[in-house]
């Protein structure tokens, strides 16, 4: 009875261990059905890249006509797209000066882009000029948004943000790309903008106050008050305007520039600064700083964020004339 026992317990154990040995077997199976399968896309794959691939040629796939079908489609739709996309090829003539090398006179190069396979925006050209072409080619850049005026430039004949001016996409014609105009070029599209800066720091661009604020924490401002600087804080400081206005070319060291005085109205409307007066009379001790805008109006037109430092001018000039008359 009990080698009866025995026995059957050593048949069970013999039959549970030769199901195991199945399914580790099965189990070896799948996996290396898996890998087949894996090994199978990978050669499909690395024929699809081949240039003239001809039909049937998927020795792996023998046997799976369905997966043979799948791949030969594939391998069409790559080839009729490739076909049906043609190069578009654009020229950028672009301002070139080297600092160290002064004997060479400025000259614009030529550069031909792909646009399909180029970003829809200026800047995204110069990028890709710079990254497969010449990377000695300098710009500035950084938010590539429009939110920190670097990329200013002059794009066929206007003073614009390359990052959102979109590429003209006529390819009969060449975009031309200069530094922005009457402006020292410390190399290619990269002006000094040193005076600039300097004239926007004389405006004392902060907030100037006589008394702490009423709750001693924060200086409030109704929706209303609030309103009134709409139109004059959106300004990136990129310098078009300024590098557009004629009066400013001839008398940059007098006359502030439409970007320093449109950031000085900005101050003077701000009902929360106490010093309206004092900066009007600031603006105004020599009349050239605020008076010498003709009122032309390029600054409006070149903008790139849709501002009117013209209008600004005008706004300080009509305060200036009527603080001067309540003064007496
Ligand atoms: S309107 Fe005045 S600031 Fe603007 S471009 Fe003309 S002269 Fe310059
Ligand atoms: S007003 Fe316009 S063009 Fe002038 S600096 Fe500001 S954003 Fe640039
Ligand atoms: S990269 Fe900042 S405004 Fe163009």
């Amino acid at each position: 009875m009990h080698t009866e026992l025995q026995r059957k317990s050593r048949q069970g154990e013999s039959e549970r261990g030769s199901r195991e040995r199945e399914m580790r077997v099965g189990e070896g199976g799948s996996s290396s059905l898996k890998t087949m399968v894996e090994r199978g896309y990978n050669k499909v794959a690395t024929y699809l890249k081949k240039e003239g691939l001809k039909r049937k040629n998927f020795p792996i796939l023998g046997g799976h006509p369905a997966a043979e079908e799948h791949a030969e489609a594939s391998v069409e739709n790559v080839q009729a797209a490739r076909g049906g996309v043609k190069a578009k090829m654009k020229e950028f003539r672009i301002y070139r000066w080297n600092p160290d090398k002064p004997q060479v006179n400025p000259f614009l190069q030529s550069f031909r882009v792909d646009l399909n396979s180029c970003g829809p925006m200026v800047l995204d050209a110069l990028q890709k000029i710079k990254a497969e072409e010449d990377s000695s080619l300098s710009y500035r850049r950084s938010c590539r948004e429009g939110i920190c005026g670097s990329c200013s430039m002059n794009i066929d004949g206007g003073n614009t943000v390359a990052c959102l001016k979109p590429i003209n996409t006529d390819t009969s014609q060449a975009t031309i790309i200069a530094p922005l105009p009457h402006m020292f070029v410390i190399k290619d599209l990269v002006v000094d903008l040193s005076q600039f800066y300097q004239q926007y720091k004389s405006i004392e661009p902060w907030l100037k106050t006589k008394k702490a604020p009423k709750d001693g924490r924060e200086y409030s401002q109704s929706p209303k008050e609030r309103k009134k600087l709409d139109g004059l804080y959106e300004c990136i400081l990129c310098a078009c305007c300024s590098a557009s206005c004629p009066s400013y070319w001839w008398n940059s060291e007098e006359f502030l520039g439409p970007a320093a005085l449109l950031h000085a109205c900005r101050w003077v409307s701000d009902s929360r600064d106490d010093f309206t007066e004092e900066r009007l009379q600031g603006l105004t001790e020599d009349t050239k700083k605020l008076y010498r805008c003709r009122t032309i109006q390029n600054c409006k037109v070149t903008c790139p964020k849709s501002l009117n430092p013209q209008r600004a001018i005008n706004q300080m000039r009509i305060k200036h004339l009527y603080y001067g008359a309540a003064l007496g």
